[in-house]
């Protein structure tokens, strides 16, 4: 029953595949919306700053920590502890923390999907720009509606996951991420000739320290990982699948500049869009699907433009949620024993069942009373929990791990395998023990008010 341990066919299934986990709707939804909502600016310094200060080193550190052990989370960690049963810990909150993000992740995926049928439907023909984003009020409260594009969305992901590492995900984010990439740029060369595209350029680049609140700066390092896909085990399990003479340094920098490229690009898209059209550019969660069906509903083309802008936004979320995926499936073939198949039966159903409450958060069918109790709604409280804390939270022990657990030696060995750049694993290190651990707790520290830089 038990197969050897599968490997990436090359270099570049490994960074399509790896690429294709952290570009996503983090950075082509996620990142506008939020931007929008902190004031642009000084929220895209900071992020900038932690995705290169914090996010990119122990984006590194786990990789080593996976082609090191061969084995996902929870044995990684293990093996690389002597056996140690509490750093198993840290590997079941990483698991969890994929199964949370996979399931409330899946319900906008599922909305992208709507989003192409509803395009070739000519959804917007006709209708003011009012009602063209009426349209996304209503698609998210329909209960019944939106179970099913989830449940359609898992089973995708559940096809590719069981024809494992290689056929299934390095196959298909060879073939998905390069679509995506090309109709990006073409979409941001038409926005640069929108009116709105200064002012874009302006709310995105310019920092208005005032409009930045520590929960802001939290959110900023919460985005930094999660575009990364660091902090929950999927770098992990994708490094075990690395082979001995892949480049980490070389891999870890060109993945994270295309990260933000993909993020900034994303907020120069749909800025000039909501500027041009004088949208508030706070509109939260529905920016993306509210504020493009307007755009493409002017250009020549709509049906063609709209269907495959949103069929590129769900190649993005599949080749993350198949990542996310295949940390579930990884970690419950390798801790009971059993075949890909049971354990991706096992994964999407659990990723189904947890994701009902979030699919059914705006029609407010299940826990109507969550959001008066618990101040944010299902959804948001699923996507804060996870992004805010328990990432930031294990991100703090992988540092722990690669900077202090484990042999220095075997960290930097494992490091400077496949890279001819040696000088550069001394200040990765460096980075790695200090850097990122003491700002991620400053950052957390600040947001509980234990301690508070505004006064
Ligand atoms: N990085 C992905 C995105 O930006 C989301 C993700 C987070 C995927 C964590 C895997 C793990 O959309």
């Amino acid at each position: 029953m038990k197969k050897t341990h599968e490997h990436w066919a090359s270099s570049v299934g490994f960074i399509m595949a790896t690429a294709g986990s952290a570009v996503g709707l983090g950075s082509l939804w996620l990142f506008p919306y939020v931007a929008g909502e902190n004031g642009g600016g000084a929220f895209v310094l900071m992020y900038l700053l932690f995705t290169f200060l914090i996010g990119m080193p122990i984006f590194m550190a786990e990789l080593i920590i996976g082609r090191r052990s061969q084995k996902s989370a929870v044995l990684a960690y293990s093996a690389l502890t002597g056996e140690s049963a509490n750093w198993k810990i840290l590997g079941w909150l990483n698991v969890l923390t994929s199964l949370i993000i996979l399931s409330y992740y899946s319900v906008v995926s599922g909305w992208c999907l709507s989003y192409i049928f509803m395009s070739l439907n000519k959804f917007t023909a006709g209708k003011s720009s009012a009602q063209i984003q009426e349209i996304f009020t209503i698609l998210s409260s329909s209960s019944g509606i939106n179970i099913f594009w989830l449940a359609l969305f898992l089973l995708i992901n559940f096809g590719i996951i069981i024809s494992g590492v290689r056929k299934g995900i390095e196959h298909w984010s060879k073939i998905l991420m390069p679509f995506l990439f090309i109709f990006l740029i073409a979409l941001f060369i038409h926005a640069v000739t929108m009116p709105g595209f200064s002012e874009a350029v302006k709310f995105v680049f310019y920092p208005d320290f005032n409009k930045l609140t520590s929960s802001g700066i939290l959110s900023a390092l919460g985005m930094a990982l999660f575009t990364l896909s660091v902090g929950l085990g999927v770098l992990i399990t994708y490094g075990s699948y690395m082979q001995k003479d892949q480049n980490i340094p070389y891999n870890g920098i060109v993945i994270t500049i295309m990260t933000v490229f993909v993020s900034l690009i994303a907020a120069l898209t749909i800025f000039p869009i909501v500027f041009t059209f004088n949208f508030p550019p706070s509109s939260g969660p529905g920016l993306v699907f509210k504020t493009l069906p307007v755009l493409f509903d002017k250009l020549p083309a709509t049906i063609l433009i709209s269907a495959v802008f949103f069929s590129l936004l769900f190649f993005a979320a599949l080749t993350s949620t198949i990542s996310l995926l295949e940390v579930l499936v990884a970690n419950f073939i390798e801790n009971f024993n059993i075949d890909r198949l049971k354990a991706a039966i096992i994964a999407s159903s659990l990723a189904f069942i947890i994701g009902i409450p979030s699919a059914l958060t705006y029609s407010k069918a299940l826990f109507p009373t969550w959001s008066e109790i618990y101040g944010k709604n299902f959804f948001d409280t699923m996507n804060y929990i996870t992004s805010n804390w328990f990432m930031p939270i294990a991100a703090i022990f992988i540092t722990i791990l690669a900077g202090w657990t484990m042999k220095k030696e075997i960290v930097l060995e494992e490091f400077s395998i496949g890279t001819k750049s040696k000088w550069i694993v001394h200040p990765w290190f460096f980075f790695v023990k200090w850097i990122a651990p003491i700002a991620v707790i400053i950052v957390l520290l600040q947001e509980t008010g234990i301690i508070n830089f505004n006064r």
